[in-house]
């Protein structure tokens, strides 16, 4: 191989391993008060929690259990400026902040709402 392909090369190498040690990660808009579950165990297990209760709901009719996907929205959803609620699924809002920096894409909001039926039960507001 020629020296400066390799170089080329090396150079890719390093600039890639630069861009992962670099301080990429996903900014999460903060709620207010306590979550439903320790939020280090949300992080890592929210998606099964959220199944788990969903086959609850829709097989056996359980209704009101802790991770309720309404629930959800209702603490994770932040006020805009206007006083209104912004989707938790619109770009750089709770859910999405995650799963954009994740990759990961859901199809629950084609259903559900991603906005709380009354007053968002957070105080904080979006930048
Ligand atoms: C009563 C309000 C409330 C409800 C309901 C609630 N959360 Fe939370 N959640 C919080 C608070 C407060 C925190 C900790 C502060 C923060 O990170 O926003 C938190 C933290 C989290 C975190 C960790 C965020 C991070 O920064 O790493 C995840 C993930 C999460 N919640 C997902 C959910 C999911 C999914 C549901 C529904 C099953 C839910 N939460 C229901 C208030 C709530
Ligand atoms: C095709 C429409 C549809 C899609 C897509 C969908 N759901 Fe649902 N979901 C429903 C319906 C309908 C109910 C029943 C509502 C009720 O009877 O209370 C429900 C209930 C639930 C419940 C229990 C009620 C609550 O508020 O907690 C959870 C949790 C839930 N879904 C989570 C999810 C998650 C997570 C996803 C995405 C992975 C999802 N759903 C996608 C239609 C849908
Ligand atoms: C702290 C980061 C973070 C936050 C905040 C977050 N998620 Fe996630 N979510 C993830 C990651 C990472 C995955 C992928 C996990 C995997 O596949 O192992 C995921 C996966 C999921 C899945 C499963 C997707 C699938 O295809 O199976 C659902 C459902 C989900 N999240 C719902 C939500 C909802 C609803 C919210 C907002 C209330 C939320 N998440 C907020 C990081 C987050």
């Amino acid at each position: 191989m020629r020296a400066w392909v390799l170089s080329l090369l090396m150079g890719l190498v390093w600039l890639t391993g630069q861009a992962w040690a670099g301080d990429i990660s996903p900014v999460i808009p903060k709620a207010q008060g306590a979550c439903v579950d320790e939020p280090q165990a949300m992080r890592r297990h929210h998606f099964d929690y959220l199944k788990h209760q969903r086959d609850d709901t829709l097989r056996s009719g359980i209704r009101g259990a802790k991770y309720s996907l309404k629930e959800c929205v209702s603490c994770h959803a932040l006020r805009g400026h206007d006083g209104k609620a912004v989707p938790v699924n619109a770009e750089g809002q709770f859910c999405q902040s995650c799963h954009s920096y994740a990759a990961v894409s859901i199809d629950c909001f084609t259903c559900h709402a991603t906005v709380p039926d009354k007053a968002p039960k957070t105080a904080g507001v979006t930048q």
